[in-house]
C-alpha cells in the first residue's frame, strides 16, 4: 500500500498576525501584547484571519538563564510571565508567538537558544507558545551550519508534541527556500529587514542596506516558484501604518506606497504580520489591513505566489491564479510619473473572451474586456484586480 500524501495543516495558507518588533523593538511589554490581542479581537481583525500575536526580540532577562538553565521572562516587561499571557491570548481564540536565535545571543544581545534547543522548546511548549521566530544573528555564516542549527530547533519543536509554527529568519542569504521545509519550517525570511521606506536605506552601523518596498518586488519575483502551502517566502513584517513612528528605520510612505506594499505581500503569498500599533490604528491603515477581498487573494487555498508576467520599463504586471478559476492581477508602477498600463488577457493566461474586472482596493466592478484594456496607474501605485472569465 502506498503512503497517503500528508495534508498540510500548519500554515496551509500564509500565516497572519502581528509582531512587536517594528513598532516596539526592545521596549515591548506584556501590556502591549495583551492590548494588541484584545484589539485584534475587538476590531474584527481576528475574524479576517490575523491570528498570531508574536513577541519578537528582547522579552527575556538580558543576561540569560536561571540556575536550571531556563530562559527567564524579564519581570519588568512581562511581570505575569509568558504562560499567563498565552492563556489570555488563547482565551480570545488567538495564538502566541515568541522569538529566539540560533546562536548564544540574539540580534539585540539577549540569550539565544544554540545548544539549549530542546530545553527551550520544551519550556515554550509548557507555556503554551504556538509560534517561534528563530533569528540568525551571531551565528556562523555558512549554509551547512545554518541548515544544521535550524534543523536542531526544528527537531526540538517537533519533539515537544505541541503544534508550533516555525518561522526562520536568516534573511535569505543561504537560500532557505531550498531547505527550510526540510528542517521543519513553514516560513522563511527572504530579505534583510524591510524599513518603513520606498527605497533602500544605507545603515553604516550594519554595513548593509535596510530594504525598501521597491526592492522587495525583485526578491518576491525571483522566489515565487518556491512558495506554497506549508512553505512560504516571508517578505518580513508589514510596515503599513507605521508612518515613520516605529522603531524600525525609515521616514514612512504615502498611502499609495503602503497600498503597493500591502498588494505585493498579498500577491506574493507572504505571511501578513502587522507591525504597527493597532491600538492607535487610523482609518487609512484599517482600509489597507482590513479589506476582505484583498486578504482573500493572499489566503486563497491554491497558495500560488504571483508571478511577474510582464515588465515594461518601470511598470510590471503580476498574476496569481485563484481557486475559483479567476486570476488576481497587480499592475504596479514603480516609476515616479503616472502611466497608462495595459491589462492584457494573454499576459495573465486568459483567453480573449469577455471577462469581468473587479477593482479589489475599491471593491467595485470596473469593466469587462476581451483582449485588453488600459488602466491609469499613478506613481508608485498598484491597481489590484480580480479578473473572472
Ligand atoms: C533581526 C530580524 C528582525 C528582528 C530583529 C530583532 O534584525 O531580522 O526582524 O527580529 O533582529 O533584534
Amino acid at each position: 500500500m502506498t503512503e497517503p500524501i500528508p495534508t498540510v495543516t500548519l500554515a496551509a495558507t500564509p500565516p497572519m498576525g502581528w509582531n512587536s518588533w517594528n513598532m516596539f523593538g526592545d521596549r515591548v511589554t506584556e501590556a502591549d501584547v495583551r492590548e494588541t490581542a484584545d484589539t485584534l479581537a475587538r476590531l474584527g481583525l481576528r475574524e479576517l484571519g490575523y491570528e498570531y500575536v508574536v513577541i519578537d526580540d528582547c522579552w527575556s532577562v538580558k543576561d540569560g538563564r536561571d540556575p536550571d538553565g531556563n530562559l527567564v521572562p524579564n519581570p519588568l516587561k512581562f511581570p505575569a510571565g509568558i504562560a499567563a499571557l498565552a492563556e489570555h491570548v488563547h482565551s480570545l481564540g488567538l495564538k502566541l508567538g515568541i522569538y529566539s536565535d540560533a546562536a548564544d545571543r540574539t540580534c539585540a544581545g539577549y540569550a539565544g537558544s544554540h545548544e539549549f534547543e530542546e530545553q527551550d522548546a520544551a519550556l515554550w511548549a509548557s507555556w503554551g507558545v504556538d509560534f517561534l521566530k528563530y533569528d540568525y544573528c551571531n551565528a556562523p555564516t555558512d549554509q551547512p551550519t545554518a541548515m544544521d542549527r535550524y534543523a536542531r530547533m526544528g527537531r526540538a519543536l517537533r519533539g515537544t508534541g505541541r503544534e508550533i509554527l516555525y518561522s526562520m529568519c536568516e534573511w535569505g542569504g543561504r537560500h532557505p527556500h531550498l531547505w527550510g521545509a526540510d528542517v521543519g519550517a513553514q516560513m522563511w525570511r527572504v530579505t534583510g529587514d524591510v524599513f518603513d521606506s520606498w527605497v533602500n536605506v544605507w545603515m553604516p552601523t550594519w554595513g548593509t542596506y535596510g530594504i525598501g518596498v521597491d526592492v522587495s518586488l525583485d526578491a518576491a519575483a525571483t522566489l515565487a516558484p518556491y512558495g506554497g502551502p506549508g512553505r512560504w517566502n516571508d517578505l518580513d513584517m508589514l510596515v503599513v501604518g507605521l508612518r515613520g513612528k516605529g522603531q524600525i528605520h525609515g521616514t514612512g510612505m504615502s498611502q499609495v506606497e503602503y497600498q503597493t506594499h500591502m498588494s505585493l505581500w498579498v500577491m506574493a503569498c507572504s505571511p501578513l504580520m502587522i507591525g504597527c500599533d493597532l491600538r492607535a490604528m487610523d482609518r487609512d491603515t484599517a482600509a489597507l489591513l482590513m479589506n476582505p477581498e484583498v486578504l482573500a487573494v493572499n489566503q486563497d487555498v491554491l497558495g500560488i505566489p504571483a508571478r511577474r508576467v510582464r515588465v515594461q520599463g518601470r511598470c510590471e504586471t503580476w498574476a496569481k491564479p485563484l481557486a475559483d478559476g479567476s486570476v488576481a492581477v497587480a499592475l504596479i508602477n514603480r516609476d515616479s510619473t503616472g502611466q497608462d498600463m495595459q491589462l492584457r488577457a494573454g499576459d495573465i493566461g486568459l483567453l480573449d473572451t469577455r471577462k469581468l474586472v473587479r477593482d479589489l482596493w475599491a471593491q467595485q466592478d470596473t469593466a469587462d474586456f476581451g483582449w485588453g484594456m488600459a488602466l491609469r496607474v499613478e506613481p508608485h501605485e498598484t491597481r489590484l484586480l480580480r479578473v473572472t472569465p
